[in-house]
C-alpha cells in the first residue's frame, strides 16, 4: 500500500518552539506513517532536530498538538515516549563514555533477574544486537575506548533494542562508512516490513534518497516542500533546501604549489589494543604549500590515526614527521598547534568543543595569543575575532554569546572548523569535517579552504565521501589497512577510487 493511504501513526500539528528569542519552529505540521521512511531535509539550524525532539518527548512544544494513532497525547519525557513505542537515535551521541556498551544499551530499563540485574542476559542480548549491526566488539567494552563510528553503531543498537513502532534517526550515519550504512539500511528495510514508521535525517542526500518513501523539507522553522519518492530527485532536494541550484565546485587552480609544508616518512602507528598490528604502516605523505590532498578510505583504514599522529595525539612507533623541514616528533600537541599544525578532529563533542562555553570563546580559545594587548587578553579584540570567524565559517547564531550547545549540530561542527582556521595554521588536517554540515555550508567550507590554499595553506582532508574528494582535492590518496593503496587526480572516476579502498562498487 502506498504511503498516502495509510493513517499516520504519529502526527505533529502546528508545532511552535521558542528558545528564548529564537523561534526554531513556526507552526509545523508533520505526519509519520507505518512501514514508510519519511526523510527530513533542511539546512543547518532549520529545526529538524528540534521537531524530532518534540516528537520523542525530549522537548516540549511552545504550542501545537501531538497525535498518536489519531489521539492527542502529551509526551512529557523520553521514557514516556519510549513506553508508547517512540525511540530516537540522537544526532549528538548521548552515550555515557565511562560505562560499557551493554550498560549503555540497557540504561534505564535494565533486565531484572532474581538477584538484581541479569547481566548475563543483558550481555547476550547486547551481543546479538552488535552482531546484527556487524560490529565485532565485546558487550563489556568501554564506550570511551570506541571510535566515533563504533559509538554511533552502539547508539543505533540501543534504539533497536527497544521494540519501537516509531523510530527517529537524526543523522545516524554521519560517522559510518558506506558498508556500515548498507548494514543499517538492511535493518531499516526489515523494520519497514514489520510496519515500523521511520523518520530519517541526513545531510548525505544521495544516501538518504536511497531509502526515502516520502520527503519533507524544513526551511527556517517552516515546512516548505514535500514529495513522494517517485516525484523527487537530488536536484529537487537541493533546490528546496538552499533555494537554487548549486555545485560543490572544483579544486582551486591557477597558481603554483610552494615548498613541502608537511613531510611524513615511513610513519607507523600501532593499534592500542593489539600492538602487534600497525594501524598506520610505514606511510609516506608530502603536502606542499597551497596543495589540497584528500585521503579517502573506509572506517578503520587508519586515516584518523594518521592525522592524530601528525597532530601529536597518537604515539608514533617509527618514521619521521616534519613541518617546513623541521622534525616535530618531539613536540607536544600544543607545540605542534603553535607551530602551525591544526587538526579538526573526528569527534567534536569529546575533542572539539567546550559545551558550556559560548560560541565566541570556543572559536578563539585555541588562538588567544592573537588577542593579547599589553600581556592581557583583550576582550574587545577577542570578540571582534570571534565575529570574523563566525562569518568566515558561516555559523548560524545570533552572536558570539550563545552557549555553543544551543547551536544546531551542523553549526557546532562549523565552530570546530572555525576554531582551527583561527589559529592560522600552516597545514590544516580535517578528519571527516563535513559530518552533519548541509550542502550549502559544505560549499562555503570548500570555498574557504580553497581561498586559504591559494594563500599557501597545505590541506589534508579526510573523508568517506568520494564526491567531496573530487570537488576539493588536487590529489586523492586512498588508504587501506594503514597504507596508501592508490593515488588519483581529480579526473578519476568515483568507482575507481572506491574500488581502490576495498569497497564494493554497486553495479
Ligand atoms: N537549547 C537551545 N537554546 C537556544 N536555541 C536553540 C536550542 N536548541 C536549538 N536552538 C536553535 O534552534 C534552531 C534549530 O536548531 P535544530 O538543532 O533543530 O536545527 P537542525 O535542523 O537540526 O540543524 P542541523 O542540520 O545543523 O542539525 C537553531 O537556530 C538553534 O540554534
Ligand atoms: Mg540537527
Amino acid at each position: 500500500m502506498s504511503a498516502e493511504h495509510e493513517a499516520p501513526v504519529l502526527e505533529g500539528r502546528d508545532i511552535v518552539k521558542d528558545y528564548g528569542g529564537t523561534r526554531a519552529l513556526k507552526g509545523v505540521t508533520f505526519a509519520i506513517r507505518p512501514g514508510t521512511v519519511t526523510t527530513l531535509f533542511g539546512e543547518n539550524g532549520a529545526g529538524k532536530s528540534t521537531l524530532m525532539k518534540i516528537l520523542s518527548g525530549v522537548e516540549q512544544p511552545s504550542s501545537g498538538e501531538i497525535l498518536l494513532d489519531g489521539e492527542p497525547v502529551v509526551l512529557a519525557s523520553t521514557s514516556e515516549a519510549r513506553d508508547r513505542g517512540i525511540s530516537i537515535i540522537h544526532q549528538e551521541l548521548s552515550l555515557a563514555p565511562n560505562l560499557t556498551v551493554r550498560d549503555n544499551i540497557f540504561m534505564g530499563r535494565e533486565i531484572g533477574g532474581p538477584f538484581g540485574i541479569d547481566y548475563a542476559e543483558e550481555t547476550r542480548q547486547a551481543e546479538a544486537l552488535l552482531a546484527e549491526m556487524r560490529l565485532p566488539i565485546p558487550a563489556d567494552a568501554l564506550v570511551s575506548d570506541l571510535r566515533v563510528g563504533q559509538q554511533q553503531i552502539v547508539e543505533i543498537a540501543r534504539a533497536l533494542s527497544v521494540d519501537s513502532r516509531i523510530l527517529i534517526m537524526d543523522e545516524p550515519t554521519s560517522a559510518l562508512a558506506a558498508v556500515e550504512v548498507e548494514v543499517l539500511f538492511g535493518i531499516i528495510r526489515e523494520l519497514l516490513a514489520r510496519g515500523v514508521a521511520i523518520v530519517y535525517i541526513s545531510h548525505h542526500l544521495e544516501e538518504a534518497l536511497e531509502i526515502t518513501d516520502h520527503a519533507v523539507v524544513l526551511r527556517d522553522g517552516t515546512m516548505t516542500a514535500r514529495g513522494e519518492r517517485a516525484d523527487i530527485d537530488l536536484e529537487w532536494i537541493v533546490r528546496n533546501m538552499v533555494g537554487d541550484d548549486f555545485d560543490l565546485g572544483s579544486p582551486p587552480t591557477g597558481y603554483a604549489f610552494g615548498e613541502p609544508v608537511l613531510s611524513v616518512e615511513g610513519v607507523t602507528v600501532l593499534d592500542r589494543e593489539n600492538p602487534e598490528r600497525a594501524v598506520v604502516d610505514g606511510l609516506d605523505l608530502e603536502v606542499r604549500a597551497g596543495e589540497i590532498v584528500c585521503i579517502y578510505g573506509l572506517m578503520g583504514a587508519g586515516r584518523t590515526e594518521l592525522l592524530e599522529a601528525i597532530a601529536g595525539r597518537e604515539a608514533v612507533a617509527g618514521g619521521s614527521i616534519r613541518l617546513d623541514g623541521r622534525s616535530i616528533l618531539g613536540d607536544t600537541i600544543a607545540e605542534r598547534l603553535a607551530a602551525g599544525v591544526g587538526l579538526v578532529p573526528e569527534d567534536r563533542q569529546q575533542d572539539g568543543l567546550v559545551q558550556t562555553f559560548d560560541v565566541g570563546t570556543n572559536l578563539t580559545l585555541a588562538s588567544l595569543d592573537d588577542d593579547l594587548e599589553h600581556g592581557m587578553v583583550s576582550r574587545r579584540r577577542e570578540r571582534g575575532r570571534a565575529r570574523e570567524l563566525i562569518t568566515a565559517v558561516t555559523v548560524k547564531t545570533p552572536g558570539p554569546e550563545l552557549p555553543v550547545g544551543a547551536l544546531s549540530g551542523g553549526n557546532q561542527q562549523k565552530v570546530v572548523i572555525g576554531k582551527i582556521v583561527g589559529t592560522s595554521p600552516r597545514v590544516m588536517l580535517l578528519d571527516e569535517p563535513s559530518r552533519g554540515i548541509d550542502v550549502g555550508a559544505k560549499a562555503e567550507v570548500f570555498r574557504l579552504l580553497a581561498a586559504r590554499a591559494r594563500q599557501g595553506l597545505a590541506v589534508v582532508y579526510s573523508t568517506s565521501e568520494v564526491g567531496e574528494c573530487l570537488s576539493i582535492a588536487h590529489r586523492i590518496i586512498v588508504m587501506r589497512r594503514g597504507r596508501i593503496s592508490a593515488e588519483f587526480t581529480p579526473e578519476a572516476s568515483k568507482d575507481m577510487i572506491m574500488a581502490a579502498s576495498g569497497e564494493a562498487v554497486a553495479a
